[in-house]
């Protein structure tokens, strides 16, 4: 492998559109930090790259619904975004921003400079544009009806109601979300920079000489790659970005992801005027970004392309480990449904418990494939992880050293063989997790990490020094000096995972904040014989579950507010024709009980359900099973209409129909009375 001197680290810079929540956090931040956490403390060079990003069209229309300007909404949540990290520990080495002036020089020069050398193709083509608003429409801008689902309101790049990329050509309808007025087609000029032409260099360079990067990163750049690349234009009609620095650009901006890569090296350039080139111009970098699956294609083959056309001496990354995402609860986490749970509100609900969280995401982070975060597993991990591992082994070597030798380092008296093998064993786990941070798999990482606290506890319970205090204080001096080698030990291991845990054990041991060198885990000596300990303090507490509870409550609000929302905003089916009272009395509907349920073998839909009417226990076949479980219809009290003809269903006769409400995304819900009634009763 390669000696780098020295390591260009960047994270994806977030839109400033809104906070940052969990997904973010798991997906890059954690990962990233603790990847430059780990090489400092190794003595390695690091650059550690973040800001926002301030342009594109999603800051423009969130600006135009609050009656702001753009540069309010970035000004806004840069620095929200900003304090958030801070307060995750997230320790860039510069945090910019893309509407800064040293960003709008470096990307006006590198658009220039290729513009210049004729690196791009000029192409003119045909947009939708909005007479009344006097605009082009980017992709957001228009909406219509969607051609593959048919719900109103999908936009010209997606319909979120089921997720198809769209282009606005596709949309049936299409109307300007400015005016609402039907948009016309008009000639616009673009720069493309013609990633056709960069393509065998990126085949050779990815698909030959990273087959290294992670299975998931690979096989899209493959399949990016195999399907054949396009020029991609680099500019867009917008009156918010950074004007397109050519004669004849007028209400033309750079393209949002032109931009925004050429802000990592805008943020090295702020930070480090002098010396900027060593990190981006240097073979001696290893760059790696840290991004979501979402920016793979940006940051593997539209960055590297204008990085190959620049020229001058600028590196490739050396890596992409682009996760999966994280869901909540089982759902895609949203911001536009608030489905999410965001930094600052976690703080203000669990001050002080950053590392709780850190802990949680990198114990579950999404690597390989999408993530499940929930309530239940963070308590889990909290309690029976850091609490009942980490934090009582420290606590016990703690307390025990203060009881038995007031809070000194008791000296090495009495050793056996148990002891060494124990330290023996740290070197290895040591370098098991830096192996495996050097490979981005960070949650194997904190594994091996925690295993280190695992021995330590296995230790305690073996060695018992509690009862060996009371005939034999030579041997548990001994007991003691071991398990608290191994505190130090664990400070610097799950230092680069949990910095402020790591701080704090330093602060009860009584250690410098410079013993936090990756070599000094397993170094003997760092916490010699003699040495004052620090006030003993509880490492991690316990998550109630009345918190856990307090944090689902508020996360159902949310869901009941968005189906609420949904209803609002979704037409209601239309009224059928009319209907006599003699029709609708002829309905003999009635309350009944489900007494048992079964699936309905070789089905998918149907469930068998026994149900006591009043009148007498019957059979039921209903295509209910993909909204509810045949456990979940036990005991239920329902609606049924009564007399409806007998229905052979899968050779089964089914005696009467369940009365199901349609809800506004096309799933039923069985209609129960509010309180429980005597069955048979009649309803009408
Ligand atoms: O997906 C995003 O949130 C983008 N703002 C990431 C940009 S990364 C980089 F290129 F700046
Ligand atoms: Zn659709």
């Amino acid at each position: 492998m390669k000696d780098f001197k020295r390591y260009l680290v960047t994270s994806a810079l977030p839109y400033a559109n809104g906070p940052v929540h969990i997904g973010h956090l798991a997906g890059v931040y954690v990962p990233a930090d603790i990847y430059v956490r780990y090489l400092r403390m190794r003595g390695r060079d690091v650059f550690f790259v973040g800001g926002s990003d301030e342009h594109g069209v999603p800051i423009t229309i969130k600006a135009r619904r609050q009656g702001c300007t753009p540069q309010d909404i970035v000004d806004r949540y840069h620095e929200l975004i900003k304090k958030s990290f801070e307060e995750f520990g997230i320790s860039f080495d510069v945090y910019s921003r893309t509407t800064s002036k040293t960003h709008y020089r470096t990307a006006s020069e590198f658009f220039r400079k290729l513009y210049d050398e004729g690196k791009f193709i000029e192409r003119e083509s045909e947009q939708y544009y909005d007479e009344q608003a006097r605009q082009f429409l980017a992709d957001r801008y228009i909406v219509g009806t969607c051609p593959k689902c048919g719900a109103e309101g999908a936009y010209g790049d997606q319909c979120e109601k089921c997720g198809s990329s769209l282009s606005p050509e596709e949309l049936l309808n299409p109307h300007s979300a400015l005016s609402g007025n039907p948009p016309v087609k008009r000639v616009t000029k673009h720069w493309y920079l013609p990633l056709d032409k960069y393509e065998p260099w990126l085949r050779k360079w990815i698909l030959e000489e990273h087959k290294e990067w992670k299975v998931n990163v690979y096989g899209q750049c493959k399949s990016w790659l195999d399907l054949g690349l396009q020029p991609r234009a680099v500019s867009r009609d917008l009156d918010w970005g950074i004007p397109v620095p050519v004669d004849g650009a007028d209400g033309k901006v750079l393209y949002v992801w032109f931009d925004a890569p050429i802000g990592y090296i805008s943020n090295t350039i702020e930070a480090r005027p002098d010396d900027w080139e060593l990190y981006w111009k240097s073979e001696d970098t290893k760059m790696v970004h840290f991004i979501g699956k979402d920016n793979i294609v940006f940051h593997c083959i539209m960055f590297p392309s204008m990085l190959k056309a620049y020229g001058d001496g600028f590196i490739m990354p050396d890596n992409v480990p682009a996760n999966e995402f994280l869901n909540l609860e089982g759902d895609k986490i949203s911001t536009t449904r608030n489905w999410a749970i965001w930094l600052h509100e976690y703080l203000n609900d669990f001050p002080g418990k950053q590392d709780v969280l850190r802990y949680v995401l990198c114990a579950n982070a999404p690597e390989t494939k999408d993530n499940d975060f929930t309530w239940k597993d963070f308590q889990t991990r909290n309690n029976s992880e850091l609490v009942a591992i980490y934090g009582n082994f420290v606590n016990r070597a703690v307390v025990l050293t203060h009881k038995y030798f007031n809070g000194i380092v008791p000296q090495d008296l009495k050793p056996e063989a148990v002891d060494g093998a124990l330290l023996a064993q740290v070197p290895g786990l040591r370098d098991a997790v830096a192996d495996n941070i050097e490979h981005y798999r960070f949650r194997e990482a904190l594994k091996e990490a925690m295993n280190l606290a695992r021995l330590g506890n296995k230790y305690l319970t073996d060695t018992e020094p509690w009862k060996v205090a009371k005939t034999d204080m030579d041997r548990t001096a001994s007991i003691l000096n071991v398990c608290l080698k191994l505190c130090a030990d664990l400070a610097v291991v799950f230092a680069p995972f949990l910095p402020f845990s790591s701080e704090k054990l330093l602060g009860i041991l009584n250690l410098d904040k410079d013993v936090l060198r990756w070599d000094n885990a397993g170094r003997d000596g760092v916490i010699p014989a003699g040495h004052v300990l620090g006030k003993p303090d509880l490492l991690f507490e316990k998550v109630e579950d009345a918190e856990i509870d307090r944090q689902m409550a508020r996360l159902e609000a949310i869901k009941e507010a968005n189906m609420k929302a949904a209803a609002a905003s979704l037409p209601v089916e239309a009224q059928k024709a009319g209907c006599t009272f003699d029709d609708f009395s002829r309905m003999d509907i009635r309350t009944a009980t489900v007494l048992e349920a079964e699936k309905v073998p070789k089905t998918d839909k149907l469930l068998k359900l026994t149900v006591d009417t009043g009148i007498d226990k019957r059979i039921i076949v209903s295509g209910i099973a993909q909204y509810y479980s045949p456990e979940q219809m036990l005991g239920k009290q329902i609606c049924i209409l009564a007399n409806l003809e007998p229905r052979k269903i899968r050779g089964i006769e089914s005696r009467g129909m369940i009365l199901m409400a349609r809800q506004p995304d096309g799933t039923m819900r069985v209609v129960s009375p509010e309180e429980r009634l005597a069955d048979g009763s009649t309803v009408g």
